[in-house]
């Protein structure tokens, strides 16, 4: 049985992709700050294991440490060697994610993103272990024309948080070129993941102000404040913005199949975009969660913001056709879910 490394594994993404390694029978090694997470998401994937009576406890190791300090990282690679699991593979989730955050922090943000990712791929290298899936993001395409983005568009992020996605992928690019070594490298550009695992045990916790659109409707909809959509005025159907919303475990489902595909590969690096292909408006996504949900979303019209983009939806054709990945669940399914969560657990994971 494999044994992967999950670093921001107690994360929104990281813990749904938990959930589905071990559910897909890989044994995992979690490496988490705490900075935006709390361990008891990992406690709550057992608990989902448990209620189906399968007992995974001893199938997930913990380590609490930051991926900016190299002998932490060394540590758990020796580590899985004592024990016999050495570390076969990566998924590397860590990291700061606020596009608003980074463009006051950026040198905190090139500290966490890029320096700590240096750090894993070198310790990575330093231990033999030569596959890894990376989570970069469609803000490195920045501003675009195409109606769909592919894999080449041309890269433009246009805040500090895309570039340093942008950075840690041409790290790996580079890593890659060396003849002498056979990395099994996959970047997987997420597009915008939304939505909570259908048990209502696991879902998004930011324990900072959330910045994203979804957990800000959520929170208008519990609280009854209103949300602020910026610009009614773009090019679009009904002037919000649109985006390319993903369940999250459609998007941890993705990690598998590209982490299985990696396993077969001699060598390879490839950069794919995980997206479902459809775009909804912003105004689409707050009424399609009112009808599911039954509940009002309050909100008022403000200005653009600076540095926002019309559209982003992937051309996802690639993915699905090398990984053999198909995103399943509807955008009824996200806002279902999402709200789900919440209703279970209003605090988060605070008890
Ligand atoms: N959520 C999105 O909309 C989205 C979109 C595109 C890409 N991504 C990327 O996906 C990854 C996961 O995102 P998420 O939404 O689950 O975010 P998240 O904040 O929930 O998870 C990130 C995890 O990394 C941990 N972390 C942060 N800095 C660390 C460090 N220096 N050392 C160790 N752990 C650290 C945090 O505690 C957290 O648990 C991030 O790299 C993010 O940039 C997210």
């Amino acid at each position: 049985m494999k044994n992967i490394l999950v670093t921001g594994g107690s994360g929104f993404i990281g813990s749904h992709t938990c959930y589905a390694l071990l559910a897909e029978g890989y044994e995992i090694t979690v490496l988490d700050s705490l900075a935006n997470s709390s361990k008891r998401s990992l406690d709550q994937i057992i608990k989902i294991f448990k209620s189906q009576d399968l007992d995974f406890s001893n199938k997930l190791r913990f380590f609490e440490g930051d991926i900016r300090n190299k002998d932490f990282i060394n540590s758990i690679f020796k580590k899985a060697v004592e024990e016999k699991k050495p570390i076969d593979g990566v998924i590397h989730f860590a990291g700061l994610k606020a596009v608003a955050e980074s463009v006051l922090k950026p040198l905190s943000y090139w500290d966490n993103n890029v320096f700590g990712s240096y750090n894993l791929i070198s310790c990575m290298k330093e231990n033999n272990c030569k596959t890894i899936v990376f989570s970069s993001s469609a803000t490195v395409y920045g501003i675009s024309s195409e109606s769909l983005l592919i894999e080449n568009t041309p890269l433009n992020p246009i805040n500090p948080y895309g570039s340093t996605k942008l950075a840690v992928e041409n790290l790996l690019n580079d890593v890659n070129q060396d003849v002498n070594e056979n990395w099994k490298i996959a970047i997987l550009r997420y597009f915008n993941p939304i939505g909570a695992h259908n048990s209502g045990l696991l879902g998004e916790n930011p324990l900072q102000k959330p910045n994203n659109i979804f957990p800000i409707i959520i929170n208008a909809a519990y609280k009854k404040e209103k949300l602020k959509v910026f610009g009614n005025d773009w090019p679009t159907n009904d002037g919000t913005c649109i985006r390319d919303y993903i369940h999250v475990m459609d998007l941890a489902e993705g990690h598998i199949k590209a982490l299985n595909h990696l396993f077969t590969q001699k060598k390879q690096l490839i950069h794919l975009n995980i997206g479902t292909g459809l775009g909804h408006s912003v105004l689409d996504l707050i009424k399609t969660f009112e009808t599911v949900n039954e509940v009002k979303v309050p909100f008022q019209i403000c200005s653009r913001r600076d540095g926002d983009v019309c559209k982003l939806v992937a051309n996802n054709s690639k993915a699905k056709e090398i990984l053999n990945w198909n995103p399943i669940r509807s955008l009824h399914e996200m806002c279902k879910d999402g709200w789900q969560w919440k209703l279970m657990n209003p605090k988060g994971y605070i008890l």
